[in-house]
């Protein structure tokens, strides 16, 4: 062993290049093994001390390993113009030379084995670290200024404990390459300051989310309906609480053999539905068409375009799957409006501070910098509003509290650095505006335009009502169904003491 080391140590040093080779070599195993320590001792799950160990020491080690042969070489040849006959001398004999050792053969084959040995080492923790890459703390910390709303909308979404790669890239080996060729592409994006603010939205790279999204939920296992009773708050002096249920009929499990039913209708029982849009943005809808197999199949055009076969036919088409109607399942920005009633709702109280939805929702519209949400200036400008209606008087230490919530609210959902506001990113499930379009519009938008909006939930979009909005007809001149009954059954309509008054009362005790 000591003579091993001794040969090793005497061809290591024989030139200046494999010296500093073998430092480098060492030093890469040693804080290898160093980070694998500290990891596993203290999970430290540090963005930065994850990209500093996977960025250095995989280089510094595997780029060492190649110096010393390379150094010993160049050792090699300026020793055999010193002495012409070297080169013809066995190995043995040749590094027996370079290394000023005697009996070298037993101790390569030594050394060979132990530097295959290391080499095995190295690439485990270097593949281990590279599960860390998948790490939301990668995704979601390192990247901060870009990530930082993406990561803060997650951490408050029912996907809060899914790592990002669950959706992001799925199962399977193709998928992981794509997502690291495209993620180099991201880091360069990143250090060159090139990307996009906000972050375009769709995804192209997104997996099809059939392949993600069915790792944990399937269209079999969808309960018939779901009753949903949506709490809002008046803009009055007491903030008066009101109520609207709707029975939506999620749809599934279907019995043996029938057709399925109800929302999830759309990615159940073989149904295709396979749209184009405008600019493939997925908003403003151009063309619809729906398989199914042994049944013709049925299309739908929007009314206010004039576009020929020719050019729908052109068109890029997308099959709907999971993230055509849940395309926030966990980067969810919510309206000022909705969150301000999910305030409400986890703090009664405030309920007794005057005109507050009022007040809130004039503050939350207002424009600030990242400096003023940084400075409070969210919750001073909500304190200012009670100091400019004394007659209000509210509790002083609740009022302290409300702003404090006010004040998160908007740096939840607002980030001026990354130009993303109210309605940046708008949710596709549900609908915000009267389905009373008129046919004929330009675009969806100017169809709905001067529409009284008819709902003010989590939605702040067209939502369904991209295709159910009466604008898509067959040649026939049939639309695409649109009456209040078909999603869901309005049980309560904006009620202060709706009929199911005492069930829902009771239901919040
Ligand atoms: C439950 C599944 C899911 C998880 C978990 C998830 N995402 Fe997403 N992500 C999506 C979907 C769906 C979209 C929207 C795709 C679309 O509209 O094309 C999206 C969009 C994005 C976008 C584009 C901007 C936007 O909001 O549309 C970024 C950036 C992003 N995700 C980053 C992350 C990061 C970072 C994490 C982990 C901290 C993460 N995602 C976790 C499903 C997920
Ligand atoms: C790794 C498993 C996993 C994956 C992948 C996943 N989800 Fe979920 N999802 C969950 C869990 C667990 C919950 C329940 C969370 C809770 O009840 O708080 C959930 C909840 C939901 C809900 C109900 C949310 C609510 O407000 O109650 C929807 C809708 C949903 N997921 C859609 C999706 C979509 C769309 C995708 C794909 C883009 C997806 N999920 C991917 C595990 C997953
Ligand atoms: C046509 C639009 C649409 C499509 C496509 C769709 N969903 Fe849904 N999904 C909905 C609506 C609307 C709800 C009810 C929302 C609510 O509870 O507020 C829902 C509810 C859910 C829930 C919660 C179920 C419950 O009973 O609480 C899950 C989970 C879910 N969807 C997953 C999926 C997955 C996975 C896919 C893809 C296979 C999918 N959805 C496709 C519209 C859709
Ligand atoms: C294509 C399906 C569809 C049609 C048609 C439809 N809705 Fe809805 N509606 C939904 C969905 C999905 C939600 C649930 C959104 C959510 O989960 O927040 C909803 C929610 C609502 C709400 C509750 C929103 C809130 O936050 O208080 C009201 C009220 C409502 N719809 C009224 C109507 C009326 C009135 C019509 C007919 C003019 C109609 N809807 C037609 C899908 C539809
Ligand atoms: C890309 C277009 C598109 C979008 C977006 C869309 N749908 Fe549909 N939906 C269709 C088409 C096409 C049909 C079949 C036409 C018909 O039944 O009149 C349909 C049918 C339905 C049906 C009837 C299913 C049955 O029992 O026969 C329901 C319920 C439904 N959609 C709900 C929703 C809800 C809720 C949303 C929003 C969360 C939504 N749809 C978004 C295209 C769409």
């Amino acid at each position: 062993m000591w003579r091993l080391y001794k040969l090793l140590v005497g061809l290591v040093t024989c030139n200046r290049i494999s010296k500093v080779g073998g430092y480098m070599a060492t030093f890469g195993t040693i804080s290898g093994i160093v980070y694998l320590v500290m990891t596993i001792l203290y999970h430290a799950e540090n963005a930065y001390g994850g990209i500093i160990f996977l960025a250095v020491v995989p280089p510094t080690f595997f780029g060492g390993l190649l110096l010393v042969p390379f150094g010993i070489y160049l050792e090699f040849r300026r020793r055999s113009k010193e002495d012409p006959s070297l080169g013809e001398k066995p190995l043995g004999a040749i590094l027996q030379a370079l290394s000023g050792e005697s009996d070298v053969r037993n101790r390569i084959i030594t050394f060979v084995i132990f530097s295959g040995i290391n080499v095995a080492l190295t690439m485990v923790i270097f593949v281990a670290s590279l599960d860390y890459l998948d790490s939301p703390s990668f995704c979601g910390q390192l990247c901060h200024a870009v990530m930082r709303p993406e990561f803060t909308a997650y951490e408050r979404s029912p996907h809060a404990r899914v790592p990002c790669v669950q959706c992001h890239i799925g199962p399977g080996a193709s998928w992981f390459v794509k997502s690291k060729i495209a993620g180099l592409r991201q880091v360069y994006a990143i250090m060159a300051k090139t990307y996009h603010r906000p972050i375009p939205t769709p995804i192209e790279q997104l997996r099809p989310a059939r392949d993600t999204c069915e790792q944990c939920h399937w269209p079999e296992k969808f309960h018939q309906d779901k009753l949903k009773i949506i709490t809002h708050y008046r803009n009055d002096r007491n903030n008066t609480k009101y109520y609207t249920a709707i029975l939506l009929k999620v749809g599934g499990p279907e019995a043996e053999g029938a057709k399925p039913t109800g929302i999830h209708w759309h990615v159940s029982g073989g149904n295709r539905v396979i749209y184009a849009s405008e600019k493939g943005e997925r908003k403003d809808i151009l063309w619809i068409r729906f398989e199914r197999n042994g049944q013709p199949p049925v299309e739908y055009r929007f009314t206010g375009s004039s576009l020929s076969d020719a050019q729908i036919a052109a068109l890029p088409k997308r099959t709907m799957d999971c993230v055509d109607c849940h395309n926030r399942p966990t980067h969810i920005y919510r309206t000022a409006d909705s969150e301000l009633e999910t305030m409400f709702g986890r703090f009664p109280d405030f309920q007794n501070i005057p005109y507050l939805k009022k007040a809130a929702s004039e503050v939350l519209a207002q424009h600030f910098s990242d400096d003023a949400i940084q400075n409070g200036e969210v919750k001073k400008a909500l304190l200012s509003w009670y100091v400019a209606h004394p007659e209000e008087k509210p509790d002083s230490r609740l009022l302290e509290q409300a702003s404090d919530k006010v004040q998160e609210i908007y740096g939840d959902n607002v980030w001026p650095q990354m130009n993303i506001g109210w309605g940046t990113y708008p949710n596709h499930i549900g609908h915000t505006v009267s389905l009373h379009t008129r046919a004929g519009a330009k675009s969806l938008g100017e169809a709905i335009a001067g529409e009284p909006a008819v709902v003010g939930s989590a939605v702040g979009g067209l939502g369904c009502l991209r295709c159910h909005g009466n604008n898509h007809v067959t040649a026939e001149g049939k639309a695409v169904r649109s009456d209040c009954r078909l999603c869901h059954t309005l049980l309560a309509l904006e009620e202060e003491k709706p009929p199911l008054f005492d069930f829902m009362v009771h239901k919040e005790r």
